[in-house]
């Protein structure tokens, strides 16, 4: 697998741990438990900071030069381009309802259930088309000479949680998520 699809996929990997996370915490707020509900903030405003603003523009850009250049894939491609613009409203709208829920709000903590389900599943559907369907035939289509196009108009980007170097207020996460 080519650099960065390889880091493409490592960051899945990744985010299927936060995701795991993010699943055990709805779980507990389902139970009516004692969620952490100052991990979970973080867990979300990571979902904002990297995968929304970083992972996705860096798919778009391999997505969108494939389409330029390839015939394969192009519904789903378009589908995951389409996709990515809608994410980071949709994790705003859920870093809208959990604050809301951690200032009382009544009625607040089963519609950020039904909601936060709804996006884990999301981002595992739209990470499984990615992994099933796109990349395998990227990976087998691309030339060198053509991921060399790709890389010259990519920035790196460190990852705040799962990379090098760890933000500060990502150290307790971390922890948690790799427990
Ligand atoms: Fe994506
Ligand atoms: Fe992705």
């Amino acid at each position: 697998m080519k650099p960065i699809l390889d880091k493409l996929h490592t960051d899945h990997k990744n985010f299927l741990k936060l995701l795991n996370f993010l699943e055990n915490q709805l779980q507990i707020l389902k139970d009516c438990g004692h969620s952490d509900f100052e991990l979970t903030l973080d867990a979300i405003r990571y979902m904002k900071e990297y995968p929304d603003l970083i992972h996705h523009p860096l798919e778009n850009v391999v997505f969108k030069y494939f389409i330029e250049h390839h015939e394969e894939v192009y519904d789903e491609l378009t589908e995951l381009i389409h996709e990515h613009e809608e994410m980071p409203a949709l994790t705003e709208t859920l870093l809208e309802m959990l604050q809301n829920t951690l200032s009382g709000v009544p009625q607040e903590r089963e519609r950020l259930c039904s909601y936060l389900r709804e996006y884990i599943n999301k981002q595992v559907e739209h990470m499984n088309l990615e992994e099933a369907y796109v990349y395998p035939v990227i990976d087998s289509t691309l030339t060198d000479k053509e991921w060399s196009e790709i890389k010259s108009e990519l920035e790196n980007v460190d990852d705040p949680l799962f990379g090098k170097n760890i933000k500060k207020s990502y150290q307790a996460l971390l922890q948690k998520v790799i427990d």
